[in-house]
């Protein structure tokens, strides 16, 4: 498990194993853009801050994945305890 700091919003929220970073949100009313869910579209990109990402998409090239700056919370995690997003 791991926590996710919206910044823009000002807000955290527990991400537990069986569950996506879209899905912890969802359960705090907290809509992220989606579509497909499963890595591939990109709808759901959004920037990192902070933390590195543990990606789990089909999606980012791997320079994009080396960078870190960006994620698909639709499928990937974090490698940090805390992953700080700007959203
Ligand atoms: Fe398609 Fe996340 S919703 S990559």
């Amino acid at each position: 498990r791991f926590l996710v700091r919206l910044a823009r919003r000002g807000l955290s929220c527990t991400v537990e194993p069986g569950q996506s970073v879209v899905q912890a949100l969802q359960a705090r009313g907290i809509a992220l853009p989606v579509a497909c869910e499963q890595g591939v579209c990109g709808t759901c990109l959004t920037r990192v801050l902070a933390g590195r990402p543990a990606h789990r998409d089909a999606y980012l090239s791997e320079a994009e994945r080396q960078a870190g700056d960006c994620f698909l919370p639709c499928v990937s995690r974090s490698l940090d305890p805390v992953l700080v997003l700007d959203a």
